[in-house]
C-alpha cells in the first residue's frame, strides 16, 4: 500500500494556517429554518474537526432570503444567524481546525420565493443536472442597476458578520450557476448595460465589498466554475479569463469547481472518473498564480495525495467523502502509512485506539 507523502503537510496563506492540506468543502445541508444554524449543524461541522478536516467551509450561506435554492438554507442578513453561527465557529477552533463560511446568492436558481431574479430575465432549466429535474424554477427579473448595487452590500454585510463571527476565512460563491456566476456568463447575462458589457463586473464588485470589511491578513476565497458543462457553456479559457480578473480584484485562495449551468450536454459531460475537476485547478493556478483547491471525486485518500503530490494544487477538497465518514481523514492515516511514520493529528481522545 502506497505510503501517503502530502495530504498531512501543513498549508499557510496570509494568515490562514492549515495543519493539512485537506478542505471539506461547502455543502448545503437543507436543515435551517429562517436561515439559522441549528443542533444538525453544531453536530456536523463539529465532527468534522474531529475527524481532523484541516479547513472546514461551512455550506452555501445566502446574503438575502430570497437567495436560498430552498427555505431551508442558511443565511447571514441579519445578527441573530451571525451570533448562532459563531457557536460553531467556536466548536470547530476548540477541536483545532480552520473554519471559513461560503457567502452566496442563488439568483434564478432559488427555490421557494416569490421574487426570484438574476441578471437577466432568463429561467434556468436544470432538467438532467443532478437531482434538479424535478425542481420547479421559477422565471427570473432582471435586476436593475440600483438592486445591483444593493445586492453588493449585502454580499458586504454578510461578508461583515462572518468576520465579526470569528470565521478564518471567506468564501464567495461565484461557481455552480449561482448569481456571480450568472453574470459572468454569456449565457445568463444578456443584459445592455456595463454589467452586461462587462459580465465580470459584478463579481469584481462583489470581492472588493467583501475585501474592505476583512482584516488585510484575512485570505478571501473564490469558488468559480472554471468550465460550462452545458450547451455553448464557456470553455476553460475564459474560465481562466474569470480567475485573472477575480485575482486582480482581490481574491487569495481560487476554488476551482465546474458547471451548474444548466442541462448537461454529452459533448461537455465530464467523465466523473477520480479527480476529474483537478486540470480545471491546475489550469487556473498557471493562469493566476493563486493557490487553489482541487474538488471532485477526491475521495481515495492515495489519489487525493497523488494530485498533491504534482504540486500542481494546494489543496485538495472531498466533499461527500466526509459527508458518508466525518473521519475519513483518521481512517486514510490508519490505513496508510505515513513517510515519517508519524501520527500528525489524531485527537488525544483517540490516539489510544491507533
Ligand atoms: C449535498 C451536497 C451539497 C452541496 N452544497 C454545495 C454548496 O453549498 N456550495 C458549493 O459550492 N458546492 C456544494 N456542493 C458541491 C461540493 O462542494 C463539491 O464540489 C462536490 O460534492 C464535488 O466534490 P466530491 O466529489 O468530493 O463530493 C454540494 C455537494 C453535495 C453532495
Amino acid at each position: 500500500m502506497a505510503k501517503l507523502h502530502d495530504l498531512y503537510t501543513p498549508f499557510s496563506v496570509k494568515n490562514l494556517n492549515l495543519k493539512n492540506r485537506v478542505v471539506m468543502p461547502p455543502m448545503c445541508q437543507y436543515q435551517a429554518t429562517d436561515g439559522l444554524v441549528n443542533d444538525w449543524h453544531l453536530v456536523h461541522y463539529a465532527s468534522r474537526a474531529v475527524g481532523g478536516v484541516g479547513l472546514i467551509i461551512v455550506e452555501m450561506t445566502n446574503v438575502m432570503p430570497n437567495g436560498r435554492i430552498t427555505p431551508n438554507c442558511l443565511g447571514l442578513w441579519n445578527d441573530q444567524q451571525r451570533d448562532e453561527l459563531k457557536k460553531i465557529v467556536d466548536v470547530v477552533h476548540a477541536r483545532g481546525s480552520k473554519i471559513a463560511i461560503q457567502i452566496a446568492h442563488a439568483g434564478r436558481k432559488a427555490l421557494g420565493c416569490d421574487d426570484v431574479v438574476s441578471a437577466s430575465a432568463l429561467r434556468y432549466d436544470g432538467a438532467n443536472e443532478g437531482n434538479n429535474s424535478a425542481w420547479d424554477y421559477q422565471q427570473p427579473r432582471e435586476l436593475s442597476k440600483a438592486e445591483i448595487q444593493e445586492m453588493v452590500q449585502a454580499f458586504q454585510d454578510a461578508v461583515k458578520r462572518a468576520v465579526d463571527a470569528g470565521f478564518d476565512a471567506i468564501e464567495l460563491h461565484a461557481a455552480h450557476g449561482y448569481l456571480i456566476h450568472q453574470f459572468y456568463s454569456a449565457k445568463t447575462n444578456q443584459r445592455q448595460d456595463e454589467y452586461g458589457q462587462d459580465k465580470m463586473l459584478f463579481g469584481e464588485q462583489v470581492i472588493r465589498a467583501a475585501k474592505a470589511v476583512m482584516p488585510a491578513d484575512m485570505p478571501l476565497l473564490v469558488r468559480i466554475s472554471a468550465q460550462e458543462y452545458s450547451e455553448n457553456g464557456f470553455d476553460l479559457a475564459y474560465g481562466c479569463e474569470v480567475a485573472q480578473r477575480f485575482t486582480a480584484a482581490g481574491a487569495d485562495v481560487l476554488d476551482v469547481s465546474g458547471g451548474g449551468d444548466g442541462a448537461l450536454h454529452p459533448a461537455h459531460t465530464p467523465n466523473f472518473q477520480a479527480g476529474y475537476q483537478v486540470y480545471l485547478a491546475t489550469a487556473v493556478k498557471q493562469a493566476t498564480q493563486l493557490p487553489v483547491i482541487a474538488v471532485g471525486m477526491l475521495e481515495d485518500a492515495e489519489v487525493a495525495d497523488y494530485v498533491l503530490g504534482t504540486q500542481q494544487v494546494d489543496l485538495v477538497a472531498v466533499g461527500r467523502g466526509l459527508l458518508r465518514n466525518p473521519y475519513w481523514l483518521l481512517h486514510a492515516e490508519q490505513q496508510h502509512k505515513t513517510r515519517d511514520g508519524e501520527q500528525h493529528f489524531v485527537p488525544e481522545s483517540y490516539a489510544a485506539s491507533f
